[in-house]
C-alpha cells in the first residue's frame, strides 16, 4: 500500500487503455488495470510501466484477470464491453453490455464500496443505470463519461471553423450519448464571444450534426470505436474526482427532476469532486435546447426500458 490513489479501470481494450495510460502519466494513483482476457492487462501494464522510465512517472500500474487488486480503489472506470462495428448504433449493444457490465459492477463494488464508478462502456446512459443498480451506490458515485467527450469534438470542429485555439473554446454538449445529444450553443464561447457572433447559423447546424454523429465518424473510419478522446475524457473525471478538483464538466448524472426529467440518467453539468457529483449545476437553455433535452431524454428512456437489471 502507499499513501497514493488507487485507481481501477476495467476493460484493457482501446479506451480503458488509453485512460489507464493517462491516469498513471498524471503520477498521483497507483493504478489497476483488468481485462478477462487471460495475460492481456499485464502485458498493457508491464508496457506502461517500462514506458514510465522515458516519460517520467512511477511504474505504479498492475495488470490482471481478476480483480482482487482493485481493493479499495478510489474510483473504478468501467470499460467493459462490446465497442461498436460499423453500421451499429451505440444502443444495439445494449442487452451484451448490460450483463457484461452488471457483473464488472458485482466484482468491483464489494471489493471498493466507498469508490466512485465512472461507467463508460455503451449504450453510456443505460449502463449507468445497470451499474447504479447492481452496485447500490448513492447517485453521487456512479457517474457516466460521455459529455466531456461529445463536447471536445464539437470543441475540436469549432476551433477548425473559427481558426482559433481549441483552448479557447469553452463548449458545452448535454443530453444523452446519442444521435439526439444535445450541444448547447447558446453557451458556447470562443475567448468570451459567443459562437453566434462568430460564424453563420448554417455553419453552427453542420457542426453540431457532425458532433452528434461524431461517434458513428470514427467507427466508420476505424471500423470500430474510437478511443484517445474518450480514454482522456474519462482521465479528466478521475483526476477531478481524485483530486477533488470541483470542476465543472459535463457528465451523464441520474436526474431526479433537474432538467425537467425525473429518474433517468443523462448529460448535464455537474460539479465534480471527491465525492462524485456534488451538484447538478442548473444551465438556463433557450426554448429550442430544451425541447432537443426532452427529445434526447425520451431516446435513453426507450433504450433504458430493454433493461432487466433490477437494483
Ligand atoms: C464514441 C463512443 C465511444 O462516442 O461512444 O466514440
Amino acid at each position: 500500500m502507499t499513501g497514493r490513489k488507487k485507481v481501477t479501470v476495467v476493460g484493457a481494450g482501446n479506451v480503458g487503455a488509453t485512460c489507464a495510460l493517462e491516469v498513471a502519466r498524471r503520477d498521483y494513483a497507483d493504478v489497476v488495470l483488468v481485462d478477462i482476457i487471460p495475460n492481456f492487462a499485464a502485458g498493457k501494464a508491464l508496457d506502461m510501466n517500462q514506458m514510465a522510465s522515458v516519460t517520467g512517472y512511477e511504474p505504479a500500474i498492475v495488470g490482471s484477470e481478476r480483480y482482487d487488486e482493485t481493493k479499495g480503489s478510489d474510483v473504478v472506470v468501467i470499460t467493459a464491453g462490446k465497442p461498436r462495428s460499423p453500421g451499429m448504433s451505440r444502443d444495439d449493444l445494449v442487452t451484451t453490455n448490460e450483463a457484461i457490465v452488471a457483473s464488472v459492477t458485482k466484482e468491483v463494488a464489494r471489493r471498493s464500496p466507498k469508490a466512485v464508478i465512472v461507467v463508460v462502456s455503451n449504450p453510456l446512459d443505460a449502463m449507468c443505470h445497470v451499474a447504479q443498480a447492481v452496485s447500490g451506490f448513492p447517485k453521487e458515485r456512479v457517474v457516466g463519461m460521455a459529455g466531456i467527450l461529445d463536447t471536445a469534438r464539437f470543441s475540436a470542429f469549432i476551433a477548425w471553423e473559427t481558426g482559433s485555439s481549441v483552448k479557447d473554446v469553452q463548449a458545452m454538449v448535454l443530453g444523452g450519448h446519442g444521435d439526439q445529444m444535445v450541444p448547447v450553443v447558446s453557451a458556447t464561447t470562443v475567448g468570451g464571444v459567443p459562437l453566434e457572433q462568430l460564424t453563420t447559423r448554417g455553419k453552427i447546424s453542420k457542426m453540431v450534426e457532425r458532433t452528434r454523429k461524431g461517434g458513428g465518424e470514427l467507427v466508420s473510419l476505424l471500423g470500430t470505436s474510437a478511443w484517445y478522446a474518450p480514454g482522456a475524457a474519462a482521465a479528466q473525471m478521475v483526476d477531478a474526482i481524485c483530486l477533488d478538483q470541483k470542476r465543472v464538466l459535463p457528465c451523464t448524472a441520474l436526474l431526479e427532476g433537474e432538467y425537467s426529467v425525473d429518474g433517468l440518467y443523462m448529460g448535464v453539468p455537474v460539479r465534480l469532486g471527491a465525492g462524485g457529483v456534488e451538484e447538478i449545476v442548473k444551465l438556463k437553455l433557450s426554448a429550442q435546447e430544451k425541447k432537443m433535452v426532452r427529445e434526447s431524454a425520451a431516446a435513453v428512456r426507450e433504450v433504458v426500458g430493454v433493461l432487466t437489471t433490477t437494483s
